[in-house]
């Protein structure tokens, strides 16, 4: 299999053609995503809820990220790894770094952090130092409980201003990807084009570059409630590959997300 880099992401932005990344935390998911199209692995924090079984991601610790990093990075076939920061790893710029760098020596290709304009300093200083970022946006589930919830973010034109500013500051900060979580399918399709690196989404409707889900959910494994942006894809799939295939050919073809996926402004 070909190597999925920064320039695969870049050149597919240019062309109009859409990528697909799935999460994964260990070696058979990462073969298994990887091997049937998916451009880009993102180790999520997300294991602290369906790996570790935590009600949210606060309590997912920069050895728990480093543990699944190395975990992926062995089953992988080729495909972008992105691992996240979490709760509490880039509060501080030295940390930070410290941070970053553990992450990438587990094998990450890219980083993910959450957070808006505060982190420009940290995305230029990581930058400076050759380390990639992806900057997540919108909702950030590290910061839920100063959010009041998993809700929709930049429904009201203030915080859509200011979402689509934090993205162009980032962007000129030195970020080399954005990640939209649960915004309104306008606001993501206007910060798509107001940034010429690849944007992200997931509950952000079609128009970003490119779409995640966790890989539980599209398999239709997650237990409880599923949140409105996802699909499951083993419905019409007989095999995990089919599933994982299907998804790809459908964001590729503009078939996923639908309209019944996506969150609207007022
Ligand atoms: O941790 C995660 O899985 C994520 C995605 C939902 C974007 O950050
Ligand atoms: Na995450």
């Amino acid at each position: 299999m070909t190597q999925i880099t920064l320039h695969t992401l870049a050149a597919l932005k240019q062309s109009g053609e859409k990528f697909t990344c799935l999460t994964a935390y260990d070696a058979t998911q990462a073969n298994l995503v990887s091997s049937n199209g998916t451009e880009v692995i993102l180790i999520g924090d997300s294991l602290g809820m369906v790996c570790q079984g935590h009600s949210s991601t606060v309590p997912v610790t920069i050895d728990d990220m480093v543990y699944h990093t190395r975990c992926v990075s062995r089953g992988n076939q080729g495909a972008l790894l992105m691992a996240d920061m979490p709760f509490m790893a880039s509060a501080m710029e030295e940390q930070s770094i410290m941070n970053c760098a553990a992450l990438m020596q587990a094998g990450a290709d890219i980083i993910k952090l959450e957070g808006g304009r505060w982190l420009c300093p940290t995305v230029k200083k990581l930058s400076e130092r050759g380390i990639p970022t992806c900057l997540h946006l919108g909702l950030t589930p590290q910061t839920v409980s100063m959010l009041g919830g998993y809700k929709v973010q930049g429904k009201d034109t203030g915080s859509a201003n200011r979402m689509i500013e934090d993205a162009c500051l980032l962007e000129q900060a030195g970020a080399n990807l954005l990640l939209l979580e649960c915004v309104p399918t306008q606001l993501a399709r206007e910060i798509t084009m107001a940034v010429n690196i690849p944007v992200i989404g997931i509950g952000a409707g079609p128009d970003t570059d490119g779409q995640v889900l966790v890989i539980y959910d599209m398999l239709g494994m997650t237990a409880g409630r599923r949140p409105r942006f996802v699909k499951n894809f083993m419905t019409d799939s007989g095999s995990p590959q089919a599933a994982v295939a299907a998804f790809v050919s459908d964001v590729k073809e503009n078939r996923f997300p639908g309209p019944e996926h996506g969150f609207y402004s007022e």
